[in-house]
């Protein structure tokens, strides 16, 4: 069994991921990427938002996939129609992609994660269970541009992106990563899961959970703000704030100032007045023709999708 390679592309420094909050607290309108909530108690919650009976995704997501999975695994082989990566777009623990391991078949298996600690015990578990799948773990950040060296993903690949990650990028920014993902998969194809436009009222429940796990979700990232720029964000001091707006067709989750305050760090302050927020996350919801124009505009052409029993989320696949 060879051992799983790992890589570390262009993973930003601590340096450099703190300017990046500075620079987005010091906004007009405070915003602070989503990307801060993943430290690893950020990933515990998220990991337990998805077990929410209001937070549907990811069953819904499952179920597709246990009841479809083979179909659209033979699809995208007989798309590809000839041996491919698999590549794993935030792969995480690694557990979408193992499920859906024998019926696809790769060539190699590809995770890419934004941190190779957190997917290095999943990938090597991975490892002994497929002794003879070559495996890859790349961390990199491909938030701002997804793009691997031609020498580690040669092509063609299957780009895997499920959970409804696209969601959390504006469209523009959507379908600039739809391009590269196409560039990626170098004539191979797309397996991706998106969250559908549903009432509002469900979708706001899931964004803002009876037990208020999603406010500790949204809160600790001022935990993890303080560790990274050393500021003294008084969690108790602000409160969770998630609407749906239906005009954008998105969920905005903010965190707003409960009395006017300063937060300080080493070298710079920022004052909010009551009920003044910063934004932390957009969740977009699509529907399905308004999502296929997307992945059109992406280039990529031949779209098929497969839904759950309350057409509330959909996977996927594009060539
Ligand atoms: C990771 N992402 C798809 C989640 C979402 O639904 O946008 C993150 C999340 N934010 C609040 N709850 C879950």
């Amino acid at each position: 069994m060879p051992p799983v390679q790992f890589h570390a592309l262009d993973t930003l420094s601590v340096v450099e991921l703190a300017a990046q909050a500075r620079a987005g607290l010091l906004r007009e309108a405070a915003t602070v990427s989503p990307k801060f909530f993943y430290d690893a108690l950020g990933s515990r919650l998220f990991e337990a938002i998805t077990e929410l009976d209001e937070y549907g995704l990811m069953r819904a997501e499952a179920t597709i996939f246990s009841s479809f999975g083979a179909v659209m695994a033979g699809e995208a082989r007989a798309r590809i129609g000839r041996p491919f990566d698999l590549v794993d777009l935030g792969a995480g623990d690694c557990a979408k992609a193992a499920r859906l391991l024998a019926l696809l078949q790769p060539a190699r298996y590809l995770a890419l994660d934004i941190s190779i600690e957190h997917m290095r015990p999943a990938l090597q578990r991975m490892q002994h269970e497929h002794p003879g799948l070559p495996m890859v773990g790349i961390g990199t950040d491909f938030s701002d541009r997804l793009q691997l060296p031609r020498t580690l993903c040669p092509g063609p690949a299957l780009v895997f992106y499920p959970g409804s990650s696209i969601g959390n990028f504006d469209p523009q920014a959507a379908q600039r990563l739809l391009a590269q993902a196409r560039e990626l998969a170098a004539g191979g194809a797309l397996l991706i899961g998106v969250d559908l436009v549903k009432d509002k009222a469900q979708l706001q429940a899931a964004y803002d959970d009876a037990l208020g796990v999603t406010a500790a979700f949204n809160l600790n990232l001022l935990r993890h703000l303080n560790r990274l720029i050393g500021s003294d964000f008084d969690p108790r001091q602000w409160r969770h704030h998630a609407r749906y707006d239906e005009g954008a067709g998105r969920i905005e989750m903010h965190l707003l100032a409960r009395a006017a305050l300063v937060v300080r760090w080493p070298g710079g302050e920022r004052r909010f007045a009551a009920g003044e927020g910063i934004h932390t996350e957009n969740s977009y919801k699509w529907t399905l023709p308004d999502f296929a124009e997307l992945l059109r505009g992406a280039g990529w052409r031949r779209a098929q999708s497969w839904c759950d029993a309350a057409e509330g989320f959909a996977v996927v696949l594009a060539s």
